[in-house]
């Protein structure tokens, strides 16, 4: 039987889950502290770029399974389920600020009219949920219900995807009655036999960071081998295509590039680290992770600086702002770093991103923003290609040619045909390319 269901908070994960909830046949209310988003969303327009999303907001509007609310206290009383999926976000010490999930769980106390299943959808550090039981305890003594730990593992970009075919869905639970009604919630999933791990409040918690980490350590890995590689003049797509060959390696994820970004990886490695210092456990290799991730971003720079013999009085392209490709996302993208240090040594920009250009333009106004990627070449000494955007790969070289006045191509993703672009008469670095 499907759910009543509250989320709360329409960021990114709140209003994916939301989506696909309801799509899955549950009634779901989507509440946001934020007046005009809930608006938005309540007229069928998604305040991110994310593909397909806004076509199962419409949708699920339609059937009036789905809608948005700034009540949160109704929200909450006339519902069985309540997902918390407000974020999560670093503090100075890399810790993950709790402050959004406290206010929510107060929330929760002050209308628990019912017996409720509390969901924690935000990433959060180990302990947390068994924290939240405490609290709902203390604030609302004898009331009844559960907590129930549900990490999610969605891509941007490939988010709808991701929520409707999940490679697993992973549930931290202490009660069979909540067990029995998470089964019902996704009942979909359970039909298309996604396979379902049912494990520890603790355990669930964990394995949310240890995925992130994992990924996150063997991007690095990958860039590390691709620095020595261009260094020592071997090709690393040959060689990481073949470790990948190895069923135990998998060739997922080792793509080499200018660092991770995002909303994710740099905040949850940082937040591992934090968890193995309060309990005194050895976490080096992460924070080595981290480490090399920031020299992954700076080497970019440095890379470039080196190719032009410096930025003053230089005009640069740079080609893609988002972390990555299919997402207007700029959350610790490296285009942050490569724009800061262009800028820094008095250069000059010219960018080009599909989506990302207005988040962009709020933290760095100076730059010059372009209507296409030709716009962006126009006059430039050099182009960085920074996005694996799509429609940079098939770039027309001899028209970037003719517009720019230089011919140094740094391409942090491998994007480009290296024999072609040398071909062409443009000097080409890539990311371990040797
Ligand atoms: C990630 C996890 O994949 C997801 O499961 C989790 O829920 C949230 O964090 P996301 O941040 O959306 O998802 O993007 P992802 O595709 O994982 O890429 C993260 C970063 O790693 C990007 O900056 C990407 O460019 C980079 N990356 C990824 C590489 O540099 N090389 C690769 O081979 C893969």
């Amino acid at each position: 039987m499907s759910k009543k269901i509250c989320v709360i908070g329409t960021g990114y994960v709140g209003l994916i889950v939301s989506v696909g909830l309801s799509d899955f046949g549950n009634e779901i209310i989507g509440v946001d502290v934020d007046p005009d988003k809930v608006d938005m969303l309540n007229r069928g327009i998604s305040p991110i770029y994310e593909p397909g999303v806004e076509r199962y907001l419409k949708r699920n509007l339609e059937t009036g399974r789905l809608s948005f609310s700034t009540d949160i206290d109704g929200s909450i009383q006339g519902s069985e389920v309540i997902i918390i999926a407000v974020g999560t976000p670093p503090k100075e010490n890399g810790e993950a600020d709790l402050s959004f999930v406290e206010n929510v769980v107060k929330s929760i106390a002050a209308n628990l009219n019912s017996y409720k299943v509390i969901v924690t959808k935000s990433t959060v550090p180990v302990g947390t949920n068994r924290w939240i039981k405490e609290k709902l305890e203390e604030y609302a003594p004898g009331k009844d219900f559960d907590v129930v730990s549900n990490p999610e593992f969605l891509r941007e970009g490939k988010a709808a995807q991701d929520f409707f075919h999940p490679d697993r869905t992973v549930i931290g639970y202490e009660s069979e009655k909540a067990r029995d009604v998470i089964f019902e919630v996704y009942r979909s999933l359970n039909l298309i036999t996604v396979p379902f791990v049912w494990c520890s409040l603790e355990t669930a918690e964990l394995i949310k960071y240890a995925s992130n980490a994992f990924l996150a350590t063997k991007i690095t890995f990958i860039n590390q081998m691709a620095n020595l590689a261009e260094t020592v003049g071997a090709d690393i797509h040959t060689i990481a295509k073949t470790m990948g060959m190895d069923g135990r390696i998998s060739p997922k994820f080792l793509h080499p590039g200018p660092g991770y970004g995002g909303s994710c990886f740099p905040k949850d490695t940082m937040a591992v680290v934090q968890t193995g210092d309060k309990y005194s456990v050895d976490m080096s290799l992460i924070r080595a992770v981290i480490e090399a991730n920031d020299r992954q971003k700076s080497r970019m720079v440095v890379k470039l600086e080196k190719l032009l013999g410096g930025f003053s009085g230089k005009t640069i392209a740079v080609l893609g702002l988002a972390f990555k490709s299919e997402t207007d996302d700029i959350r610790d993208t490296p285009a942050l770093n490569i724009v800061e240090g262009i800028l820094k040594h008095g250069g000059k920009i010219q960018a080009h991103d599909p989506k990302a250009m207005d988040n962009f333009s709020k933290v760095y106004p100076e730059v010059q923003y372009c209507h296409s990627e030709f716009d962006a070449l126009k006059g430039a000494d050099a182009l960085v290609l920074v996005t694996e955007w799509n429609e940079y790969r098939n770039l027309n070289l001899e028209k970037a040619k003719s517009l720019m006045k230089g011919n140094i191509i740094l391409d942090t993703r491998n994007l480009l045909d290296i024999n072609l672009v040398r071909e062409k008469g443009f000097i080409y670095e890539g990311v371990g390319r040797g």
